[in-house]
């Protein structure tokens, strides 16, 4: 008899292909988008830039920054046919159930859809980048009954989707902080929605698919659904001295403690000091002690789990109370992720047909032997 095969449950450890678009140096466990170190991007280049390079490899110059800019303000606004059918889904629906049916509807729409060439699909990913905020921003508004806000083209990515979400841009510090999440939330290697983009792209199939399949594969909770999990979490917690207690409970009842672990990293998500330093700068500058005791509930969770498991937050863990605090409502925390992670998705979509396979894995039967239809020969 043949020797069973390896079994790699999850494709734990296997390396699938070759990419040059982010890596994760083990020896300093920190994270480069196209060579350069995450948390200078984060420090000094506006989410805009990070984009640039993610896409084209390259920084951009004041030139090409001005060119992006000014693309990516123009396509900003919904026609009045998105609008009406997004306003006509149900209202009990999650955002990313509405970002996932805006994105289809794009395609849809899209007379281009089916040109996969590489400037048919940067036009693609472009219009995906500027639409997808004001689909998300619509949304939020949707959830208080208020009327969506247009946006302005006046104001850079960042502050934009807080004018459209609230009428209003907070202090620079805050947007700030809200920058460096979408730069650190923009690309991470062949993570699950990742992954399923190239998987939809590896058939030929269009931009659109992939990045509607890759919305769904987001929205999972052991993904990027994990950051508005984070927030519900603490709130059920909801007083710091109950942090232990409701650990042990929870560890006890086998649940996964949202925000903690990766499959990627074992001793600490290199993306987290950046944004917990964030989160910091937001909780002192809030100067509300019911603020300050939420993150002195997140403080003691993360402790009681790093002395119970040895487990570490991930980027959802700091990212989830940082949205919280920015004002925005817990069911669109995963959809501002999709509105950074469009710009990593696109940039692998557009890899994997520079040097497509087609991703068909095998697999090692273990069902029922062959046997006779009732009534065959
Ligand atoms: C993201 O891949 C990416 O790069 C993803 C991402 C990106 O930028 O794209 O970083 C974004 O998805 C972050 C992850 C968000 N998910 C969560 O926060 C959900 C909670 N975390 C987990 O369920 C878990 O840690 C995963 C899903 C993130 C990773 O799962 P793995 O690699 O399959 O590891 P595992 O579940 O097999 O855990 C190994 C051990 C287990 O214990 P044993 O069975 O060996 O005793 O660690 C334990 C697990 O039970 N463990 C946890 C835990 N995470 C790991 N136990 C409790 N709570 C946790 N969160």
């Amino acid at each position: 008899s043949a020797t069973a095969p390896e079994i790699h449950r999850g494709l734990a450890g296997v390396v699938v292909d070759t990419t040059e678009i982010s890596t994760v140096i083990q020896e300093t466990n920190s994270l480069t988008y196209r060579g350069y170190p995450v948390q200078d991007l984060a420090a000094r280049r506006s989410f805009e830039e990070v984009a640039h390079l993610l896409w084209f490899g390259e920084l951009p110059d004041e030139g090409q920054l001005r060119d992006f800019q000014a693309r990516e303000r123009a396509l900003r606004p919904l026609d009045r046919t998105t609008l009406e059918l997004l306003a006509r889904l149900p209202e009990t629906c999650h955002p990313m159930d509405v970002l996932r049916t805006a994105v289809s509807f794009f395609g849809a729409e899209d007379p281009t859809e089916d040109d996969g060439s590489p400037a048919a699909n940067r036009a693609k990913s472009l219009t995906l980048l500027a639409k997808l905020p004001t689909v998300v921003a619509a949304e939020q508004r949707r959830r208080r009954g208020l009327a969506p806000i247009p946006p302005d083209p006046g104001l850079g990515y960042a502050e934009n989707f807080f004018h459209m979400c609230f009428g209003n841009v907070p202090d620079p510090d805050v947007v700030r902080c809200f920058e460096i999440s979408l730069t650190l939330y923009a690309e991470h290697s062949f993570n699950a929605s990742t992954f399923t983009a190239r998987v939809v792209t590896s058939t030929l199939s269009d931009l659109y698919s992939a990045v509607t399949a890759a919305v769904g594969a987001l929205k999972g909770p052991l993904h990027g659904g994990a950051n508005e999990a984070v927030m519900h979490m603490l709130l059920e917690i909801g007083d710091p001295r109950r942090a232990e207690a409701w650990l042990d409970e929870a560890l006890a009842a086998k649940r996964k403690i949202m925000g903690f672990g990766h499959r990627v990293y074992k001793h600490g998500d290199s993306r987290v000091p950046i944004m917990q330093d964030a989160l910091d700068r937001l909780v002192a500058r809030a100067a509300d002690p019911e603020v300050t005791r939420l993150a002195t509930l997140h403080a003691a969770l993360r402790h009681a789990m790093a002395n119970r498991k040895g487990i570490h937050p991930n980027l959802d863990y700091p990212a989830g109370l940082a949205y919280h605090l920015m004002g925005f409502d817990i069911p669109v925390f995963t959809p501002i992720f999709v509105m950074s992670r469009i710009t990593g998705w696109t940039a692998h979509i557009t890899e994997q047909l520079a040097h497509n396979a087609l991703i068909r894995p095998l697999a090692s039967y273990d069902g029922r032997d062959q046997r006779a239809v009732p009534g065959a020969a």
